[in-house]
């Protein structure tokens, strides 16, 4: 059977991002009964390694949020992880009305596995985003916090950085460095920097593997800005994307100009003097 036959079989991976609200259960019903399926499977394997369920949900929760934040955060929002991604659904809104009928913690897990497993072809989700024990950590790290108010506790609320908590950058020699950030957040390393008045070359150093660029605009204006736009880098996932600048006194906004990022707080403040 071809990959795409096997996929026409499947309800599952028919669904759209844009499925309108109303054909929601349905899908859940089939998303379930392949999690089910996964988790009875999970069990058997289980069982023959002579070690309990119970077991598996020891694994690498700390790795889950990580490897969360690095390869999903940027395309969804999961509040505990503080991730703010807008490409694909909010996590807690799509699992909160299931987990509030009574749907298990572990049927959750199932579903994320399968969705990092097999995304719908047509939809923006990539596949082989991570390996299987990674995905295992990351669905079970999703499955444990989803629709779970308050914040994460103990070693698991500093496995990630807070975004933009890094020491502001400073210009040195004509040459500003403000990195994005590292862990995949929707942020720079650093909320604030600091230049002299002339010409300034800025770069963003990206190791994320998410897009991003930097670019300034006038005044402090957070979230959104009236523009226009001063300069502006190239938009990059790997390497260092740089902008050149003539900067008078005063203050800027840096931002990023990729849809989504800038209102999730990937901007900072430039003081000029
Ligand atoms: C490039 C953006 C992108 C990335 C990265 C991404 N996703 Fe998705 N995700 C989507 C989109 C778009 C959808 C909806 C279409 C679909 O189901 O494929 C989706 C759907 C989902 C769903 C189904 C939600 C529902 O409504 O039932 C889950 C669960 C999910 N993603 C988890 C993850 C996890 C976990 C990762 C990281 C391993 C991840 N996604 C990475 C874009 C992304």
């Amino acid at each position: 059977m071809t990959r795409s036959s096997a996929a026409d079989a499947r309800p599952h991976d028919r669904r759209t991002a844009q499925r309108p609200p109303a054909r929601r259960p349905a899908r859940r019903c089939a998303l379930r009964a392949r999690a089910l399926a996964a988790v009875a499977l999970l069990a058997l394997a289980l069982g023959a390694a002579g070690c309990s369920l119970k077991g598996a949900e020891n694994v690498n929760q700390i790795a889950g949020k990580q490897q969360f934040v690095a390869k999903c955060g940027s395309c969804h929002i999961l509040a505990r992880a503080g991730t703010k991604g807008i490409v694909g659904p909010n996590l807690d809104e799509a699992f909160r009305q299931g987990l509030s009928e009574g749907e298990a913690r572990s049927t959750v897990r199932g579903i994320v596995e399968g969705q990092i497993l097999n995304p719908n072809p047509e939809g923006a989700m990539p596949k082989n985003l991570v390996g299987s024990a990674t995905r295992r950590d990351i669905a079970t790290y999703v499955a444990s916090v989803v629709a779970r108010p308050g914040q994460d506790k103990g070693l698991l609320a500093s496995a990630v950085q807070a975004p933009g908590a890094g020491k502001p950058a400073v210009e040195k020699a004509g040459k500003l460095q403000i990195p994005a950030s590292p862990s995949g957040q929707l942020a720079y390393a650093a909320a604030k920097a600091s230049a002299e008045v002339g010409a300034v070359t800025v770069e963003m150093p990206n190791t994320s593997g998410v897009s991003h660029n930097i670019a300034f605009e006038a005044g402090e204006h957070g979230s959104s800005g009236p523009g226009p736009v001063l300069g502006a880098s190239k938009i990059i996932s790997k390497g260092t994307a740089t902008v050149s600048l003539t900067l008078k006194r005063g203050t800027y906004t840096f931002f990023c100009e990729v849809p989504g990022h800038r209102p999730a707080g990937m901007y900072g403040t430039l003081t000029v003097k």
